[in-house]
């Protein structure tokens, strides 16, 4: 785990036994922040539903997680098809009779000029973005509603305080997944909580690489983690600690909030 220079963070705990017999179900599961927690949850206990459209890296992800001692299984499917997400959701069930935790990682981030935008990949983003997070909570809230418990964690970005040149269709998104989750907060019912991650710039993989200059700088991470109160860049596993906060039990009495895991690169 990064640290800032000058800092002197204790170990982190983990504790195996945290999330037995709890069911969680991650979208993205088979790259960057969604793998990182999908193995958190698993190290911590939790049988995984690992959800993704990239069959190879989502088989990698599991015999991972799997020779590491977890537990869970892959379902590839393409979320901005309801159908998709129906048949994920009927299938956990059928195999763990609930899911306590949805969280929602997968989303696609282009580049474009607003006038240079491509419609049909504007409505991909939205339907990736925002309407399969509808699709989901539309499958799963009844099941966590019978059970009277439930922890849904859908994914804004730090773009929303902060947005670029390029990421219109994306921050449009982001923007609607915070509303729908304040919505749904108030229709979820009785020890069900939604709630929001807005992971700040993360070093993933692929965010790396859009980013990073050819000469393997990279100016927008160096700029950022200048402007941050925590200046580091910011890794997946801060995000998945928080998501891991947010999806436990003790955390029954935060509903409809945005938790912004980005350093303090700005304030609410
Ligand atoms: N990395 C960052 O700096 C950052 C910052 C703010 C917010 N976020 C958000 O965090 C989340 C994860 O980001 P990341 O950097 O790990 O992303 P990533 O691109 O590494 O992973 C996204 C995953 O979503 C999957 N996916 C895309 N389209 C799909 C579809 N139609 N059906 C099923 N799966 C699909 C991809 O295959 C991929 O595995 C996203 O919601 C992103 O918007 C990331």
């Amino acid at each position: 785990m990064a640290t800032e220079r000058g800092a002197n963070i204790p170990p982190i705990k983990i504790y195996s036994d945290k999330f037995e017999d709890h069911v969680v179900l991650i979208t993205g599961a088979a790259q960057g922040i969604g793998e990182t927690t999908a193995k958190l949850f698993a190290k911590q206990g939790a049988a995984l539903i690992l959800v993704d459209i990239e069959e190879d890296k989502l088989k990698r992800v599991l015999q991972e997680i799997e020779a590491a001692g977890g537990k869970g299984l892959i379902r590839v499917c393409d979320i901005s098809d309801y159908g998709q997400c129906e048949q994920v959701v009927e299938d956990a069930i059928k195999t763990y009779g609930k899911i306590d935790v949805l969280i929602q990682l997968a989303a696609i981030y282009p580049f474009h000029s607003i006038i240079e935008h491509p419609i049909d990949l504007y409505q991909k983003v939205l339907s990736i973005n925002i309407n399969a997070s509808f699709y989901f909570i539309r499958t799963v809230l009844p099941h966590m509603q019978e059970a009277g418990y439930g922890r849904i964690i859908n994914t804004a970005s730090g773009t929303l305080q902060l947005p670029s040149p390029g990421q219109n269709a994306y921050v449009t998104s982001k923007g609607g997944v915070i509303g729908m989750t304040r919505q749904l907060a108030v229709e979820a019912g009785p020890g069900i909580t939604a709630n929001v991650i807005m992971p700040g710039l993360i070093q993933t993989e692929h965010a790396w690489n859009l980013l990073s200059k050819p000469d393997g700088t990279n100016p927008v991470f160096d700029q950022l983690s200048e402007k941050q109160c925590v200046h580091r860049a910011g890794q997946p596993e801060d995000v998945a600690y928080t998501i891991a906060f947010i999806a436990s039990p003790e955390a029954s009495f935060i509903s409809g909030q945005i938790f912004d895991c980005g350093g303090g690169a700005t304030f609410h």
